[in-house]
């Protein structure tokens, strides 16, 4: 079987990020079929898997998306580090269209997606701090002009927000909006994996501008100028990665008797 210790989880637009050498591999999951085959190659000297989350024809809309089977997936390869790039809306006048931002904090506004692989018992994530601290400082250091934190409300999709809706979350002091980031991130930490977001400011959200609110052309096509930048930055934070060893995202469970299999533990 085929392993990988970091992991790059594709989004919009962005469906491939290892060269032609990378073995395709199909992973059964106990959750059902991730949303794509997951490729590994080696990237700055590592063992790297891929996964585009919305598929390899983005056939998966962010709602419909399998995210316990995907993260089950990587894990099962060996996957230690989650890098989460993704595509998201602006709120406030701090971050514009083409800024690279890597959030702090989450706030979870969905309400259809099955949040955990906990089914039973007493199993409680520690999550104030819903990304790796490591993993973010990897990021930063690696790219010039990222915007270091902000809080990123994650909605159900697949439509965009109203004008008032928007204006809510940016009244709150929410800096991004995006329907992807979770549960992805709170799976990422009860399968014990360092996880951070890498969020691309495609469009400034209904309630930030002016005209007639955000269209899926502007998101795709915004993705898509962006690419090499952000191929670029994975490629030299993959060279930077931390040592997983000891991080909180993986001794979290020490103490906590786990209801669910996480696999090679
Ligand atoms: N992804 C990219 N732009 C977005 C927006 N404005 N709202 C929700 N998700 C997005």
């Amino acid at each position: 079987m085929s392993a990988a210790d970091v992991a790059v989880i594709g989004g919009t637009g962005f469906y491939a990020f290892l060269d032609d050498g990378a073995e395709s591999v199909t992973v059964d999951t106990p959750y059902g079929a991730p949303s794509a085959l997951v490729s590994i190659g080696r990237v700055a000297g590592r063992e790297v898997a891929f996964l585009p989350r919305h598929g390899m024809r983005h056939e998966h809309p962010p709602h419909a998306i399998n995210y316990r089977a995907n993260l089950w997936a990587l894990r099962s390869l060996g996957v230690r580090q989650v890098l989460a790039p993704c595509a998201v809306g602006g709120l406030r006048p701090e971050v514009a269209p083409g800024d690279v931002v890597v959030p702090d904090q989450l706030v979870d506004r969905t309400f259809r997606r099955v949040p955990s692989y906990v089914e039973t018992g007493a199993c409680h994530l520690p999550f104030a701090d819903p990304y790796c601290g490591r993993l973010r400082g990897a990021v930063l250091a690696s790219g010039p002009d990222l915007v270091d934190g902000g809080t990123m409300v994650v909605i159900e999709g697949p439509r965009f927000s109203t004008r008032a809706e928007s204006q809510h979350y940016a009244a709150q002091g929410w800096t991004l909006v995006n329907m992807t980031g979770s549960p992805e991130a709170a799976l990422a930490r009860e399968m014990q994996m360092c996880y951070a977001s890498i969020a691309l400011v495609t469009d400034m959200d209904a309630g930030a501008e002016s005209g007639a609110g955000v269209g899926q052309e502007e998101v795709f096509a915004r993705f898509r100028a962006n690419l090499d930048r952000l191929t670029g930055l994975l490629t030299e934070t993959v060279a930077a990665l931390p040592d997983p060893a000891g991080c909180s995202c993986a001794t979290w469970a020490d103490d906590v008797e786990l209801t669910y299999e996480v696999p090679g533990t």
